[in-house]
């Protein structure tokens, strides 16, 4: 076989690209290790340092195929078990639960899964003998916690969405189940397991920019990202589901604490509810877009816009066909996702800041930002030898002393596996893991532990009691 073709097999060379001879002289030994070594030439330029982060293939090295089942068939149940799709010699999904029915019969029937393995409520699937290796849990914000317990109360390991659950103390106690069965749960901190982000975190473990004394990191949420979600949408109420610092940030806590390599000993934020409520409202403004808004032309956050005219996040409405715009125009009519942004009844701020002390002095500040054009966050990280400025597709590094600078800017989309892989590639990178995790029966196949999840939840917890005090909370875990 040839070497390009062999790489090919491996869904590493992307359309043009040819593969630098060393490289490919190393393929069969990355393909054992299960390391994708990539490089596109026509991006090379001599302070480039795609080569020396490695991506991790895919498929998960495992000694059978793992059953598991899916608790909560929506948009993450969906993106997770695309892994059963790509990889169905790892892993099956054997049972499905999900109280809306639509949801439920589609996500099994794309599955074969059996009929008598097709549950509503997860007390259903879960008060059955367990029947599988794992479950992956993606229901609501309120409800992690319940389901958590109960799956592992029954012997299964756990992938958890995040957040954890709705309080710390709830948190805690998934921590201490964990111990008490001897199960593995996995938040899904997937930003961990974007090429990006490991390339980031490994450079700043390598001392290549010598000790990080500070990090800014910046989440924007994009406008109407911010309205879909925390506005009109699913996590629009703090108390029915979680602070925004946790419902949206856990993962860019997660991340600063991984890149810090350091315990958070304090924190303290601010932030509030600026625009979206009743007195902002302009005149005449209806409750609804649909109903004749003598601002629905000029209004960012139209959901006519958002929704027929652009088709953004579309998803929320199960349609059958997403460019039927009568079909979209009677879901604004008759769901939340058509109210005007002034006349919901939603709490979540809509700027967020934080700043953090971790040991040793070392500090960190965080913003989320409602008022951006789009997302993808923003980390400058500052050494005692050099600089990093990243935007979560690129990161360069400015060395101090003579002008030296070094980019990684991979494409992560370029690579066949990961192309279609949400959050960078991380979505699916945590299900292998997780995988090799269960296999092995050893938690340290994965990037963030329970221990590594709660802490980062305890600092989210802590941030929200600090807003909203206005105190500076030390962090105990
Ligand atoms: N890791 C990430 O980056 C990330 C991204 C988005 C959302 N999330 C989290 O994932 C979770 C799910 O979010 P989503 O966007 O998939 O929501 P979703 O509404 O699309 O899916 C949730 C599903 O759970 C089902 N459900 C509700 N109650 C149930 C019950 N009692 N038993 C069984 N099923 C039930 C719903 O019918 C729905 O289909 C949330 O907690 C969210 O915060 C994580």
């Amino acid at each position: 076989m040839k070497r390009r073709d062999f790489l090919k097999n491996l869904g590493v060379v992307s359309a043009g690209a040819v593969v630098a001879p060393e490289l490919a002289a190393k393929a069969p030994a990355a393909a054992e290790s299960g390391l994708m070594d990539i490089f596109n030439p026509e991006r090379k330029s001599a302070g480039e340092f795609n080569t020396r982060f490695p991506i991790k293939a895919l498929k998960a090295k495992v000694s059978r195929p793992l059953k598991v089942v899916i608790i909560g068939a929506g948009n993450r149940g969906r993106t997770y078990s695309n892994y059963a799709q790509l990889f169905p010699e790892v892993m099956q999904i054997v049972g499905v639960s999900d109280i809306n029915p639509h949801r439920k019969e589609a996500m099994a029937k794309k599955f074969n899964v059996a009929p008598e393995r097709r549950y509503g409520h997860y007390d259903e699937l879960l008060s059955q003998e367990k029947f599988a290796d794992a479950a992956i849990i993606c229901t609501p914000d309120n409800l992690h916690f319940d389901p958590c317990i109960k799956a592992l109360d029954k012997g299964y390991d756990v992938i958890l969405e995040k957040p954890m659950a709705q309080t710390e103390k709830e948190c805690r106690a998934i921590y201490a189940k964990t111990k008490q069965t001897g199960r593995i749960v996995a938040v899904c901190h997937v930003l961990r397991y974007a090429p990006y982000f490991l390339a980031l975190h490994d450079l700043v473990q390598s001392g290549e920019i010598g000790d990080v004394v500070s990090i800014q990191h910046m989440e924007p949420i994009a406008y109407w990202h911010m309205a879909h979600s925390y506005v009109r949408g699913n996590w629009h109420d703090s108390k029915k589901t979680t602070p925004i610092i946790l419902a949206k940030s856990c993962h860019d806590l997660d991340i600063i604490r991984w890149i810090v390599n350091k315990p958070c000993q304090t924190i303290v934020a601010d932030g509030s509810l600026y625009l979206f409520k009743e007195e902002n409202a302009p005149k005449g403004a209806p409750l609804r877009c649909t109903d004749g808004c003598p601002h629905e032309a000029t209004c960012p956050f139209s959901a006519i816009d958002i929704y027929k005219r652009k088709k953004l996040s579309l998803k929320v409405f199960d349609l059958e066909d997403p460019n039927d715009e009568n079909a979209i125009v009677e879901k604004l009519k008759t769901t939340n996702y058509g109210r005007c942004v002034y006349h919901c009844d939603n709490d979540q701020p809509d700027h967020y800041v934080c700043n953090m002390v971790f040991e040793g002095g070392i500090t960190s500040s965080f913003t989320m930002d409602a008022f951006t054009p789009s997302g993808g966050r923003r980390t400058r990280i500052m050494g005692t030898k050099g600089f990093i400025d990243g935007d979560s597709k690129q990161f360069t590094v400015t060395y101090f002393g003579p002008e030296n600078r070094k980019t990684w800017n991979l494409k992560v989309s370029e690579i066949a596996e990961y192309a279609h892989a949400g959050h960078g590639g991380g979505d699916l990178g945590l299900v292998r893991d997780f995988l090799e995790a269960v296999d092995k029966h050893d938690d340290s196949h994965l990037s963030s532990n329970i221990k590594v999840s709660l802490e980062s939840h305890v600092m989210g917890f802590a941030a929200e009691k600090s807003r909203r005090s206005g105190k500076k909370e030390k962090i105990k875990v």
